[in-house]
């Protein structure tokens, strides 16, 4: 555990609004907590350096410390199961399909007191299928078919409890194939079945939640008798089986965290730590690809012991932000004995009133993705320039115990397909580092993004700002008083509320900058149902960190299909201009002057720089075209009479063409041949409402805005550009 850190109920709050936050301390006396105003995060010493304003006079205050901690792993949680009373003949069982074998008991079904040495529990573990029963004053009784189960295969396992024959059954059979393991132990007189303890799905209670299981459930059920064939078990909801005690139904409620048994005492359970739902079933014929269309077909939920949701720590102080404090990015530090840490948020102008005609919309959404990104990036030359530099100390490789990104895998291999921001983000600080960047600060998302902040500032620009989350509840309206609206560096993730949110704003006549590269490309779900989460769905094509498995596309939380905005009838080009066609290292190189720079409709953009040669300078990656590249597209939706004013050009070799451009080696979507998609377009298209967009097609263009003292021909266009846009009231 990180020894000071937390995290805040809600990422933005107008004033008025209350931030709860939620720390942990590990230190022997009280922490002090302060705000502070975030302008430059970026502590490379060849840069502007880092700007945050103490604001400590506005808010300062003291609590005493304590360690919070986060429980990892997810389970069904059954409470009212702990009424039962179920002395007589029990039969367990359930369908699984493994897909981790460990040196450790991952229980599948139990209903265990550990205190009174009293209950069940069926696992998985080093023996085969493990079958144990609580004994009082003394060591569970346990019988185990010693057979390890091959992983990513559906079985059927079993336990079954007789104490009028005085025996105890375990047991496994293949759904496919064959193979069938069994073993028996006598049962004794005076064994405790009954438990008074909540059931627990994929997990065991003792006293917390532990023994977590990894891989798929479905179907688990529980009769109250010695069933002699708990192989050919079946849960029909529409027809359950006799002595049915219990049978919990998982392809009801698949968009959220409820669980349904369709047994006589409704002991309806909840998700505990977002295990993944929608995902194929031991009934799965490929006939569907949704599981809208064939609920039955999708009965499983995939548990991984490294599940994180909710970290449902308790709220150690609360801040009310005052009328005044204008709209921007803050943080609350948080001090105590040596350690400290920054929270961040945003401030928004109050409810209805803009303070300024710019907006940033802060990439939330985003950030939230790469929440905890390990990339395994912090090796030795890293932590030394993290120390000379003063960086952020802590990387999320060495404490998996937060939880870790979208970009990541879960331990048993497959992707982790949500991201919940309740819990601590270690990648969403003030001077976190996320590369060792030889040329640049290497920094990405919410530090890269104050690259644009601090240029805000320092031409003195006033701009509000508001975050993905404030555009996916609020629309367009939000938007549209505004001149002007300006992305961050990598605006990637969005749902169609804030699709739809940007194309009504165009529509309107509103004027947006797209900063970045790689922009609005992942779809993404959200839910009321599950707050503080965002679900992706790596389907089909795009950079991929993971694959999702076929058949698992749709989202659960609301039903869509997931993956690229491309393949759901959206591809970016045709909301600002450009989309992702190029990646590589995270290296800069330069925009070249394009013929369109001359163009009568878009001349103004490059007046005052007589430069051939454009950002061939800069803090991410040594120049304003780099890393994630988008281009201009007609056949894509670049809109008709879109002018490129600079295209980028003297990428490195390890810059390849996306996979979704690509049809062959040699061949590519759009018919140009693969080397020429490696670039940037620096695009300009006025639309028939009115409206216009300006988009650089570069994820590290910001990093360039402070070379020579802010004065160079990146910042001149910027400069162009918002000058002309905010004129157009
Ligand atoms: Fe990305």
């Amino acid at each position: 555990m990180i020894p000071l850190t937390g995290y805040s109920d809600r990422l933005s709050a107008a004033p008025g609004e209350r931030i709860a936050f939620k720390v942990s301390s590990a230190a022997a006396g009280p922490y002090r907590a302060s705000l502070a105003r975030v302008v430059h995060a970026d502590p490379n010493p060849a840069g502007p350096g880092l700007k945050i304003e103490d604001l400590a006079h506005r808010f300062a205050i003291e609590r005493p410390s304590r360690v919070q901690p986060l429980a990892q792993g997810s389970y069904v949680c059954v409470d009212a199961a702990a009424a039962l009373h179920t002395p007589g003949p029990l039969t367990v069982t359930a369908l699984i399909w493994p897909t981790l074998a460990a040196a450790r008991e991952q229980c599948v079904l139990s209903r265990w007191d550990e205190a009174a040495g009293a209950g069940w529990a069926l696992s998985l573990g080093p023996g085969g299928v493990t079958a144990r029963v609580g004994a009082p004053g003394g060591a569970p009784l346990t019988v185990a078919t010693g057979h390890a189960l091959p992983l990513r295969q559906w079985h059927r396992i079993w336990l079954v409890a007789d104490p009028a024959t005085g025996t105890l059954r375990v047991g496994q059979a293949a759904l496919t194939g064959g193979g069938r393991e069994h073993a028996a132990a006598p049962l004794p007189p005076g064994t405790h079945l009954d438990a008074s303890a909540p059931l627990l799905i994929g997990a065991r209670l003792a006293p917390e939640a532990c023994e977590h299981y990894n891989g798929k459930i479905e179907d688990p059920l529980l009769l109250a008798a010695a069933s002699s064939a708990p192989e050919r078990l079946v849960l029909d909801p529409l027809l359950p089986p006799a002595d049915l005690i219990a049978g919990w139904d998982f392809s009801q409620g698949i968009a959220g965290l409820d669980v349904t048994d369709v047994g006589p005492h409704r002991l309806g359970g909840r998700l505990a730590n977002l295990p993944t739902r929608a995902v194929t079933g031991a009934r799965w014929t490929g006939r569907e690809m949704c599981w809208r269309h064939a609920p039955r077909e999708y009965a499983a939920i995939h548990f991984h012991d490294d599940d994180v949701h909710d970290a449902g720590w308790a709220t150690d102080f609360a801040f009310t932000v005052p009328d005044d404090l204008p709209s921007g990015a803050y943080v609350m530090r948080l001090a105590a004995e040596g350690h400290a840490d920054e929270l961040p948020f945003y401030v928004r102008p109050p409810l209805g009133r803009p303070r300024a005609d710019v907006l940033f919309i802060a990439s939330t959404y985003t950030y939230q993705a790469y929440a905890n990104h390990a990339r395994g990036s912090a090796d030795a030359a890293y932590r030394e320039r993290v120390a000379a530099w003063g960086a952020y100390p802590h990387v999320p490789d060495r404490h998996p115990d937060y939880g870790w990104s979208t970009y990541n895998r879960h331990r048993d291999g497959s992707g982790i397909c949500y991201s919940s921001r309740l819990r601590p983000v270690l990648t969403f600080r003030p001077r976190y580092l996320t590369f060792l960047d030889v040329r640049g600060s290497g920094l990405r998302h919410y530090s890269a993004d104050t690259h644009l902040l601090d240029w805000l500032e320092v031409h003195g620009i006033p701009y509000d700002v508001v975050t993905d989350e404030d555009v996916d509840a609020e629309g367009a309206a939000l938007l549209a008083p505004y001149t002007t609206v300006l992305t961050g560096s990598h605006p990637e993730y969005h749902t169609a509320r804030t699709l739809d949110a940007h194309a009504a704003y165009l529509d309107g006549g509103g004027r947006l900058v797209y900063l970045g590269g790689n922009g609005f490309y992942w779809r993404i779900a959200t839910s009321p149902a599950v707050p503080g989460v965002i679900e992706v769905r790596r389907a089909e094509g795009g950079i991929r960190a993971w694959d999702a498995q076929v058949g698992e596309y749709y989202h659960a939380l609301d039903g869509a299909y997931g993956g690229l905005w491309r393949r759901n009838g959206r591809p970016p080009q045709r909301l600002v201009g450009v989309g992702f066609s190029a990646q590589g290292l995270f290296e800069g190189s330069y925009y070249r002057r394009q013929p369109g720079a001359d163009d009568p409709q878009a001349a103004w953009i490059l007046e005052g720089v007589e430069d051939a040669v454009i950002g061939d300078f800069g803090l991410s990656g040594g120049g304003a075209a780099g890393f994630e590249l988008d281009r201009a597209d007609a056949t894509l939706g670049t809109p008709a009479g879109a002018v490129v004013v600079a295209s980028s050009e003297g990428h490195g070799p390890s810059f390849i063409v996306v996979p979704e451009e690509l049809l062959s080696h040699l061949a590519t979507v759009s018919g140009e041949k693969p080397a020429r998609l490696l670039r940037a377009d620096m695009t300009y298209a006025e639309l028939p409402g009115g409206g216009a967009v300006f988009a650089v097609g570069s994820i590290t263009f910001c990093g360039s805005l402070s070379h020579n003292r802010y004065d160079n021909n990146v910042s001149r266009i910027l400069r162009n550009v918002l000058d002309r846009f905010r004129a157009r009231r």
